[in-house]
């Protein structure tokens, strides 16, 4: 659906001052977005909260879960888990090839939970295929509507080269700490206080339209927030600093 937006969560700092501020993600001009975490930080949580907005919207949702945790369970009819995945990932794939012979735009998003595990469990040839179908639509999605929302704990250079995570314009990172390399992986440009501790389910946004400032004391005692959904802490950018909205 051309000019929606989606909530991705809530600034932490406003939502300290009562204020729930909340971040927008604009698919038509950021087509993708990768959600990085520790185990249990919130990845899936956070998925689907953004998963029941698109949910109200004409947009087609296909859902692969490779390791198959339950949370997608019976959200979708275009669903698969484990093997499966190859089928929905392929199908999806043929439907952008289609749109891209025919040029047509179609509003579709393609939800992946456990993506490195998958891309992990190739053999070299498979790994090949796999990663020029995501190249392909993370490159040239936008113009045709085809999105993808990939969710793993770690994204590193075997899993996702440079490249191709450059495409993917929102990155989420949930944990109350992130370690050295998945930092240098997403935020390559932030500073982040490593020694700082969120509140639990909460995390790390960097979005590309604007460049944020941090809105919240970091060495500010959080313990005991009860979050219905989740909230961001912003990082600095390295270079302009804007108020957030
Ligand atoms: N925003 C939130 N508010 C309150 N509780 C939350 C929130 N996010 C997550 N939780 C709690 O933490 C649990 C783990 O979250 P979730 O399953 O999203 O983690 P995950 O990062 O996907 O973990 P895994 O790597 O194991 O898949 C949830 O079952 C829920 O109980
Ligand atoms: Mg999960």
């Amino acid at each position: 659906m051309p000019g929606q937006s989606l909530k991705l969560g809530f600034s932490h700092g406003y939502w300290m001052m009562g204020a729930k501020v909340p971040f927008l993600w604009h698919p038509d001009s950021v087509p993708h977005l990768l959600i990085s975490g520790i185990t249990g930080g919130g990845k899936s949580v956070c998925a689907q909260y953004i998963v029941n907005q698109l949910l109200d919207t004409d947009a087609k949702l296909s859902i692969a879960d490779f390791k198959a945790g339950g949370d997608w369970d019976g959200v979708v009819p275009d669903y698969g888990e484990y093997l499966e995945c190859d089928k929905v990932l392929k199908a999806f794939y043929d439907a952008f090839l289609a749109a891209v012979k025919g040029k047509m735009r179609h509003e579709k998003y393609l939800l992946f939970d456990e993506f490195s595990s998958y891309a992990l469990s190739k053999d070299a040839k498979g790994f090949k295929e796999l990663m020029g179908m995501v190249s392909h639509i993370a490159f040239m999605g936008r113009s045709f509507g085809y999105h993808l929302i990939l969710i793993s704990q770690q994204f590193n250079a075997k899993v996702i080269d440079t490249a191709i995570r450059e495409q993917f314009g929102v990155k989420i990172y949930m944990g109350s700490t992130i370690s050295t390399e998945s930092a240098a992986m997403l935020f390559p440009n932030c500073q982040i206080d490593k020694a700082s501790h969120l509140p639990a389910h909460c995390g790390y946004i960097s979005l590309p339209e604007k460049e944020l400032d941090a809105l919240m004391d970091i060495g500010q005692g959080n313990a005991g927030i009860t979050l219905l959904c989740p909230a961001f802490l912003l990082h600095p950018h390295a270079g302009r600093m804007n108020p957030l909205i």
